[in-house]
């Protein structure tokens, strides 16, 4: 089933929201080598920093790649509209607000979930912004403030009238921050007083769980977090299961540590060998998450500091769950990817020159 935002058609309604540290270019190669019509986002990136520093890589998107939301944070609306032009140049086919980030370095201004404070503002700056693009305007918003102050309903009928096109609502207030379960039942109220789409966000892990949200919430569409981490495989899972009823199985242990691989060695390439490796650090905790005996493996991984330390370590790992046949796999797959140059990698040394 697909979903509308704006003009453009989705063919997908699962959606990988914005994930500071996370939704980087090769996170997205990933994910779409896996299921090419799953919607996707930037990073956040500063509106105010776009504007000292307009070649921010955050913004780097691979050629041709869709469909891709860029989304800018910020409460100035002039700089807000000049960075959604300037995502609307890098080829953005949408453009998304942050509204709900609960960081206190950002909402100390008035960025982020401190938006959902000053609605009049708000609403100034998604009027400037959709004046300012011809690609849809989009954004994602909290719960509220805090439990006093749930002003999601209102919030999100107040974005709808100044223009947006779509809205993600996370089932959290500010104060929350990640901590209880997400309201999937408040956020069947922000979709009923709606009639933009609205993807539903919080807690969905598991297919089912997808499922259940958009059963509980009556929403258009899922936004899917934290449970792509080490499990890019999750978002074709949810897609699959939503279209036919049915429980794809989660990938094999050596396919996670292929996988596991490629993403380590793609950002090496992106961010170079130090910083990409030092990123790589976290997704490789969340890929070996829930292998059995990956514990001191895990531990070791979190100390490399080169490429062939991780390809050693994983393949020792893929021994340990596969046998002589798994570490076969797994350094079969690693000599190809080293002959053929991916697709993935093509991309990532031709953006990097
Ligand atoms: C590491 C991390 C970084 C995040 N960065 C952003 C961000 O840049 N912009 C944003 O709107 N939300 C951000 N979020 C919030 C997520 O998009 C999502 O709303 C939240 O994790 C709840 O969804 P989940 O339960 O599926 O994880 C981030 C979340 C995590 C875990």
């Amino acid at each position: 089933m697909s979903i509308k935002i704006g003009n453009l058609t989705m063919k997908s309604r699962v959606y990988v929201p914005p994930m500071a540290g996370v939704t980087d270019i090769v996170f997205r190669g990933i994910m779409r080598e896996i299921d090419p019509h799953c919607l996707l986002a930037t990073e956040m990136v500063s509106s105010r920093a776009l504007m000292h520093k307009p070649d921010s890589r955050i913004m780097d998107l691979s050629p041709g790649e869709d469909p891709i939301a860029i989304q800018v944070f910020g409460h100035e609306p002039d700089v807000m509209a000049k960075a959604a032009q300037m995502a609307e140049a890098k080829g953005a086919n949408w453009v998304d607000i942050n509204m709900g980030c609960p960081v206190p370095k950002i909402t100390k201004g008035k960025d982020g979930c401190a938006l959902m404070r000053e609605p009049e503002l708000a609403r100034e700056i998604v009027r400037t912004v959709k004046d300012a693009v011809s690609i849809p305007v989009t954004v994602k918003f909290r719960l509220g403030w805090d439990d006093k102050s749930r002003n999601a309903v209102e919030f999100g009928t107040m974005l709808e009238e100044a223009g947006a096109s779509a809205v993600t609502v996370h089932g959290r207030t500010r104060a929350q921050l990640y901590s209880g379960k997400a309201d999937w039942g408040f956020i069947r109220q922000v979709k009923r007083a709606l009639t933009i789409p609205v993807f539903g966000n919080g807690d969905v892990f598991e297919p089912e769980d997808a499922a259940r949200l958009l059963e509980e919430t009556g929403c258009d569409g899922v936004a899917v977090a934290r449970g792509t981490l080490g499990n890019p495989w999750l978002i074709s899972r949810i897609s699959k299961y939503l279209e036919t009823g049915s429980i794809s199985e989660a990938p094999a242990d050596t396919e996670r540590l292929i996988c596991a691989y490629k993403h380590a060695i793609g950002l090496a390439k992106y961010k170079g060998l130090r910083i990409g490796i030092n990123e790589s650090r976290r997704h490789l905790t969340h890929y070996t998450k829930g292998i059995s005996g990956a514990a001191p493996f895990r531990a070791r991984l979190t100390q490399i500091n080169s490429a062939d330390e991780l390809e050693t370590i994983l393949a020792e790992l893929a021994n340990k769950v596969g046998g002589t046949k798994g570490e076969e796999i797994f350094r079969t797959a690693v000599d190809q990817m080293r002959l053929q140059d991916t697709n993935l990698e093509n991309q990532l040394v031709s953006m990097a020159k």
